[in-house]
């Protein structure tokens, strides 16, 4: 791809840019030291942890692996390839760049399909012709067919290609944009007889076609093949109409068919998408993301659209989305549902659509016979293997809800959870199940004593737990922590009885006897720089731990870039580790 564009005339863009000021347009970035600091835009994370550097002119998340120069950043970002990116910011800091001969390429291929769409649609609302008839007796509105600037491909074997043939493009393009097929030296025109969907990208190129039939012909639906402007991977039906109302209501409803995403469209349910007659792909899931979290999946009741749900949810909860899946209930897909019953029994569906982990549990949940003890027993054990993926908080709504269903203690389906991941790192509800271990002891750990011990010797140091907040993580911890960081801003001191006053009985009975248990010796400022140490030299173990583990899944799964990149970022934290002066 970097062969679209001369290499210095890039460099030369790439000088003229800071990418400083790219990604702070659309990412909140805070000075520090020498570089900027945010969250990062290509993962989920509450603390930042990715960091542009003005210097070299890159960004990298210490997260999630991301990185690369300005280019890379747009590429990603906007889901664009890299001539696109190269073009969006040529263009939106007017500095023009030189292209050659590839790059121009690019230009005619979209101006091909522009031309051919425009012959389409011409031949479709131009004269009476099988394909508006069809769409007609199918219910589509005339501003809709407009809108989606649906068009018709002739039944003869060439109109297409002598039209285009006349204006001077060669067959070679053609062949590759899949508008027209080679035989014994013929050109026929790929498209007959078939209703024309044109397929737009967010930037309002066309960028490909879905044909269908008229009537039974095979197959149903023909969509022009991958080519250097359309990869179905990468885009999404109607996405370019319909992002302003993804926004709006903050959500986007995903379907799987053309005729679904319009007829919705009609009905006045806008926030709609279609995939391009493949399953949903990750960079599909990716270019949702940057409209909306919340996605509905409406699939056929099938066992292909229930299938086409469950890889769905997998794909987009990968990405952070939070996923609920519809079947409608009256008529085979969405497009027969609105038309027989209408804008607000759909969105009564959505309305009731079925958060995805219940999605999953209920599939699970239909291999089973419930009413027998072993159907039980089986389906606790499947289910545990849903509810390890969650985070601890959804998990012990899910296992209270479980426990409820079926009649069986919380704890044995924690216990099945725990017990079905003795190989796998540490799940989630294994941490909630300790958690909760922990919570019952609830006492304060002795590095928190000791931490608190030293605020309470010199509160000034009150100060310098703000960065290391986490470090007081149990309950009663937090509750003192809080109540000090309150006192310490309004005085700027506090005392021990203050604190006090404000425990519950046993809490103060239990703070009490944790702080009798310790004695500071020495410096209490050094003391407290010691704890820090220590619940750092921990929580880069932990990391460390975490590593080792993906890197025995990477290397299971033979994936030696994932190896590469794991090996380097457990260097870095071992190389931490020693600095901490950890693993004496
Ligand atoms: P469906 O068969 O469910 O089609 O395929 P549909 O959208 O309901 O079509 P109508 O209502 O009969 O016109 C769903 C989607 O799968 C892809 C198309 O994208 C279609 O919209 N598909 C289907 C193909 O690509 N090829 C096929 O032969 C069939
Ligand atoms: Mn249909």
């Amino acid at each position: 791809m970097g062969l679209s564009f001369n290499n210095s005339a890039i460099d030369d863009l790439k000088s003229q840019i800071n990418i400083v000021d790219v990604v702070g347009r659309v990412v909140a970035l805070k000075r520090a030291g020498a570089n900027y600091k945010g969250v990062c835009p290509f993962h989920n994370e509450k603390t930042p942890s990715f960091v542009v550097s003005e210097q070299k002119q890159i960004f990298t998340c210490f997260g999630c692996g991301a990185s690369g120069d300005v280019i890379e950043f747009v590429k990603r970002y906007y889901n664009l390839d890299f001539g696109e990116a190269v073009e969006k910011l040529s263009e939106e800091y007017g500095i023009s760049v030189q292209k050659n001969r590839f790059g121009k390429d690019r230009e005619k291929y979209y101006e091909i399909n522009k031309e051919a769409a425009r012959f389409f649609y011409r031949a479709f609302t131009e004269q009476k012709n099988p394909g508006y008839t069809y769409m007609k007796q199918r219910g589509m509105e005339d501003a809709i067919l407009k809108k989606f600037g649906i068009g018709y491909a002739d039944e003869k074997w060439d109109s297409l290609y002598t039209f285009l043939k006349s204006r001077g493009y060669e067959e070679k393009v053609l062949l590759e944009l899949g508008l027209i097929s080679e035989s014994k030296g013929k050109y026929y025109d790929k498209f007959r007889n078939r209703v024309i969907f044109p397929i737009i990208n967010t930037s309002g190129k066309v960028i490909g076609f879905g044909g269908r039939a008229v009537g039974d012909a095979m197959p149903k639906y023909l969509n022009s093949p991958e080519n250097r402007v359309f990869q179905k991977k990468n885009n999404l039906y109607a996405l370019n109409l319909t992002r302003q109302d993804i926004g709006k209501e903050g959500f986007a409803i995903l379907v799987e068919g053309y005729m679904d995403a319009i007829a919705l469209y009609q009905g006045g349910v806008r926030n709609v998408i279609a995939s391009l007659g493949t399953a949903l792909t990750e960079n599909q899931s990716k270019l949702i993301r940057r409209y909306t979290k919340n996605v509905v999946l409406s699939y056929d009741a099938d066992s292909a659209g229930r299938n086409a749900a469950m890889r769905g949810i997998e794909i987009l909860t990968r990405e952070g989305c939070k996923v609920r899946v519809l079947h409608v209930t009256d008529g085979k897909d969405p497009d027969e549902f609105i038309k027989k019953n209408g804008r607000d029994a759909f969105l009564r569906l959505v309305d009731g659509a079925m958060p995805y982990i219940d999605y999953r549990l209920d599939a699970v949940r239909r291999e089973h016979n419930l009413d027998t003890e072993e159907g039980k027993i089986d389906f606790v054990r499947d289910a545990a293997g849903v509810l390890k993926e969650l985070s601890p908080v959804e998990a012990d709504v899910y296992i209270r809800k479980l426990a409820r269903e079926l009649r069986i203690a919380e704890g044995a389906i924690k216990m099945e959870i725990i017990g079905n991941t003795t190989d796998a790192p540490v799940s989630a509800v294994q941490r909630s199940v300790r958690r909760e271990k922990e919570a019952v002891r609830d006492a304060l750990s002795p590095l928190e004593a000791n931490i608190l011990k030293t605020l309470f010797i010199n509160p000034s140091l009150s100060e310098r737990l703000l960065d290391f907040d986490q470090v007081i993580s149990s309950t009663l911890g937090q509750k003192v922590k809080d109540i000090l960081f309150e006192l310490y801003g309004l005085n700027g001191d506090f005392h021990l009885s203050q604190i006090l006053d404000r425990l519950e009985p046993e809490e103060s009975e239990a703070l009490t006897a944790a702080l009798d248990n310790i004695a500071v010796c020495g410096n209490e400022e050094q003391v407290f720089d010691q704890c820090i140490n220590t619940w750092q030299i921990q929580r880069l173990l932990e990391r460390e731990q975490a590593l080792i583990d993906r890197l025995a899944l990477a290397d299971e799964e033979n994936n030696p870039e994932s190896i590469r990149q794991l090996t380097e970022q457990l260097m870095e934290v071992q190389q931490e580790i020693n600095s901490h002066g950890g693993r004496k």
